[in-house]
């Protein structure tokens, strides 16, 4: 592919949002050691694309601009590196372009690292495989390592709590933790409380009233672990509906949350806040995708856009509505709204 050109979609400088998002031809990259080229079929948006387009991240993302963002990735591979072992041309993977010089999904072609890749299994669509990554990594990763649930039955019931349950990652929390021998309270917006059912939650709670707002479960319980996938609730609302031992997982940690998480040390509380930074993994991708294949999760998808209105899909997941995921990568896609 030396020497081809590829459509792409990059940004300049920090902030802009879509508006910033400027279609490009570039250069289709080359794979180095370790590394697989690959045709992109689908590409999903997660809240942290942006998040690193308005300067979150700075100094160490962007490396460099102009940047083509979007980690999560689905792809067939065109062109293998020398020492890759685990794939060949014509694979169909699923994989995270995250790292130190991550990014490039939004583009017809990305490079991936051989270690961050898995093979997408034929039963699971390119759409589905390219959401599990980061949204469906965090949510097993959240609760099944720093939450320990088992996603066998084997344990006794735990109690759980999905904050804003319909969205990326909440969606998949509420599927992966009903694997398990789970209670599921959720909250979510009146229009997807049916949707957050639907994945198997026991009881959802809208997160606009007060009883939301309060995180009370409808049925008295105190929550053993909460998956806490929004802003804007205080640890104080949590502490009190937590069981002496129960933990809260901050998927999007500020400083309070580093700073109760201090204070809870300092005091030997056994609740705890706990900020959690996941990074996506092939075996988790893969354990994931087999059971998206198994049919015991499902990705919903919000909306799709064919790379040339990438900016679209980009909007609609700033403006924090999105149920589900929002793919705008591979280029032939049409736009399924729910
Ligand atoms: N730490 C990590 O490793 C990690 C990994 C992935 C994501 N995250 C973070 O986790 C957060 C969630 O990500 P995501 O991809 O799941 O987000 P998302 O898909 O963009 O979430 C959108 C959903 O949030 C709902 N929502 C908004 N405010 C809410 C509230 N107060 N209570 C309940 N639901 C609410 C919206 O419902 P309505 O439309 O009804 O308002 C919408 O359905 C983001 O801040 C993201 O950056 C962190």
């Amino acid at each position: 592919m030396t020497g081809k050109l590829m459509q792409a979609v990059s940004y300049d400088s920090y902030g802009g949002g879509s508006a910033g998002l400027k279609h490009v031809e570039i250069p289709v990259p080359a794979p180095g050691n370790g590394e697989i080229l690959l045709k992109v079929e689908a590409a999903s948006i997660n809240p942290v694309d942006w998040k690193i387009q308005k300067g979150v991240a700075r100094p160490v993302y962007p490396r460099k601009f102009p940047y083509v963002p979007v980690t999560d990735v689905a792809g067939e591979v065109v062109e293998v590196g020398l020492g890759v072992e685990k794939f060949k041309v014509g694979d169909k993977v699923i994989t995270s372009l995250g790292g130190v010089s991550g990014g490039g999904g939004l583009a017809e072609y990305a490079v991936a690292k051989e270690s961050a890749t898995v093979l997408r299994p034929p039963e699971v669509s390119a759409v589905d495989g390219s959401c599990l990554v980061i949204a469906g990594c965090t949510a097993l990763y959240a609760l099944t390592v720093t939450g320990r649930v088992k996603l066998d039955k084997t344990e006794p019931l735990t109690n759980v709590l999905v904050t804003n349950a319909s969205g990326g990652v909440g969606h998949y929390a509420v599927q992966l933790a009903k694997l398990g021998n789970t209670h599921v309270t959720a909250t979510c917006g009146a229009r997807n409380i049916e949707f957050v059912k639907s994945l198997g939650a026991d009881e959802v709670l809208d997160y606009k009233t007060p009883e939301g707002a309060a995180l009370k479960s409808p049925s008295g319980k105190k929550y053993d672990l909460v998956i806490h996938c929004t802003i804007g609730i205080p640890w104080s609302t949590f502490k009190s509906n937590l069981t002496p031992t129960g933990k809260v997982i901050d998927l999007t940690p500020n400083g309070g949350t580093f700073w109760n998480y201090a204070v809870n040390k300092i005091k030997f509380s056994k609740r705890q806040l706990l900020p959690l930074f996941a990074v996506p993994k092939a075996e988790e991708i893969e354990l994931l995708a087999g059971l998206l294949k198994d049919g015991k999760i499902k990705t919903v998808i919000d909306s799709r856009y064919p790379l040339t209105r990438a900016e679209e899909g980009w909007a609609k997941s700033m403006e924090g509505h999105v149920t589900g995921k929002v793919v705008p990568g591979g280029g032939v896609f049409d736009i399924i709204n729910m």
